[in-house]
């Protein structure tokens, strides 16, 4: 294992100790109502891929699933998956929250991933490969991923990105710009289909929703109103920018 991928587990482990919600997405979102509106957000988007690609009851890859927090509501919704994290301490909390039906958890620094070639019906990634900050460890990543997925099946990815690339949290993460991620998935040999921004880092409802001002019953509308704008706006010069990224194998 390289010194990044160890640094990197590292960090997660660490992180594992605190609250499984917290540790995946805002460490310091105490009331964890943030966090709450952005797995929501995260979950709706995947959710609203997989049946556009009329995919349901079939066997997906979460890559780099944490502590489960995205796994959970696709095995509610009938799928079967692969959760795949660097993390054991993570990893720990997944099973805990996921238990051992119809899903199987594997640590692994994601080099190497354990899956028979063509054998996946579609991948989902919240979040990871921005924590790949070498691009050629990041493209061999996304090039495994693609073995792993039978032709033309989806990869479902939301990662962020940044008009300029930028290297954040000490050198664990990075921001690619969105032609920067395109052209990684390109290059991983993947046809991407589309790509659209879910949401703004900084948008002026997220704070709001964080100090409880917000009720989640308005939620669903917000992150319709944060996709909308987002559409007119594109990635703004001052903020992060969360998109989705939809590809084929
Ligand atoms: C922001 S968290 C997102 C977790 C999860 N996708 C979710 O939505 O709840 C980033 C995750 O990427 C994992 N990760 C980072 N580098 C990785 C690698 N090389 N291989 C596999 N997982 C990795 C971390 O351990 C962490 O669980």
């Amino acid at each position: 294992m390289s010194r990044a991928d160890r640094d990197q587990r590292a960090y997660w482990d660490g992180l594992s100790q605190i609250d499984p919600d917290a540790a995946i997405i805002d460490p310091n979102d105490r009331r964890g109502l943030k966090n709450r509106y952005l797995a929501g957000m995260r979950d709706e988007a995947f959710r609203s891929s997989l049946c556009r690609h009329g995919l349901d009851d079939c066997v997906l890859l979460d890559l780099g699933c944490g502590t489960g927090s995205s796994t959970q509501p696709l095995l509610k919704a009938g799928y079967s998956v692969l959760g795949i994290d660097i993390s054991l301490g993570l990893l720990r909390h997944a099973k805990v929250r996921c238990g051992d039906k119809h899903c199987l958890f594997i640590a692994t620094d994601g080099s190497q991933l354990p899956i028979a070639d063509a054998t996946v019906d579609a991948a989902v990634v919240y979040v990871v490969l921005s924590y790949l900050v070498d691009d050629d460890r990041a493209r061999a990543l996304l090039e495994s991923v693609r073995r792993s997925l039978k032709p033309n099946a989806p990869l479902i990815m939301i990662e962020q990105a940044r008009t300029q690339r930028r290297t954040t949290e000490a050198g664990l993460k990075v921001q690619r710009s969105r032609p920067e991620w395109l052209a990684l998935l390109s290059s991983a040999g993947f046809k991407v289909d589309s790509s659209h921004i879910l949401r703004h880092g900084r948008f002026p409802t997220t704070p709001l929703i964080r100090a409880g001002w917000l009720p989640p019953r308005l939620w669903p509308h917000i992150s319709r109103l944060e996709a909308r704008i987002a559409a007119h706006t594109g990635v703004l010069p001052w903020d992060y920018a969360e998109i989705l990224f939809e590809a084929r194998a």
